[in-house]
């Protein structure tokens, strides 16, 4: 496993909801400068804005629901030929289908491209319902938080940005589960298609932040991909 052709590097985190899978990409993108593509985020941002994309993924999201593929994967299409330039891309959420993985393959492979590395987070429901129960996001730059093991300096506010710092909508205990069921049942599944390529990578989550953060960066550092 080497660079891709054109030496651009293309990073999947994956895993369950609450895996920590933003805070890991937040801090690889601080380091390595690649492009953080979350597609929770596109997808809260277009609710914010009210625009036909966020009212039809509201409803999905609330109930704790992927947003169908025909409305995700040409957002995600679309953002992949717009990013010329970068060194990379970090995809966080995204690929969650067999289809989406597919497009993503199909788009990279066009641009000389492909994925180097899928990082997959795992760990307990238990953990996942606490993390996600005590997680606050910043509205405006996402940094995200924990009430109890990162709070921000000053409550309610954002330590980077000022901003509100926010419980998401889709952080209620009921919608927790229904996420942790949906991953089960629909996004699992493409851990076969990532072990078929041999680029997973397997990191206990339930680790501390910065012990996850080590081994990614050791991995990313010494194999190139
Ligand atoms: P999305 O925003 O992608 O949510 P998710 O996958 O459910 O993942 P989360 O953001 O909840 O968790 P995370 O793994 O990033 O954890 P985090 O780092 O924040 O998607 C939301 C919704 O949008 C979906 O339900 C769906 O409706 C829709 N959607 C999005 N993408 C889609 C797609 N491709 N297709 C269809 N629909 C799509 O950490 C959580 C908390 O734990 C934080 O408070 C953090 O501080 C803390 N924490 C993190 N790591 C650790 C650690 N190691 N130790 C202790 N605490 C930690």
């Amino acid at each position: 496993m080497g660079e891709s052709n054109n030496g651009m590097r293309v990073i999947v985190m994956f895993g369950p909801p609450g895996a920590g899978k933003g805070t890991q990409a937040q801090k690889l993108q601080e380091e390595f400068g690649y492009l953080h593509i979350s597609t929770g985020d596109i997808l809260r941002e277009a609710v914010e804005k009210k625009t036909p994309v966020g009212l039809k993924a509201k409803k999905c999201m609330d109930k704790g629901e992927l947003v169908p593929d025909d409305v995700i994967i040409p957002i995600v299409k679309d953002k992949l030929e717009r990013s010329i330039n970068v060194p990379g891309f970090l995809f966080d959420g995204f690929p969650r289908t067999i289809p989406q993985a597919e497009m993503l393959d199909k788009v990279l492979s066009e641009m000389g491209t492909a994925i180097g590395r899928v990082i997959y987070l795992n760990t307990t429901a238990k953990i996942i319902v606490k993390r996600l129960s005590g997680r606050r996001t910043c509205e405006k730059c996402g940094k995200i938080y924990h009430m109890v093991t990162l709070p921000p300096k000053i409550d309610g506010k954002c330590d980077e940005c000022n901003g509100r710092v926010i419980l998401r909508d889709d952080d209620s205990e009921e919608t927790i589960i229904r996420r942790l069921k949906v991953y089960e049942q629909q996004t699992a599944a493409i851990l076969k298609y990532f072990k078929k390529k041999g680029i997973l990578l397997e990191v206990d989550g339930a680790l501390p932040v910065k012990d996850s953060y080590e081994i990614i960066r050791a991995n990313l550092i010494q194999e190139k991909v």
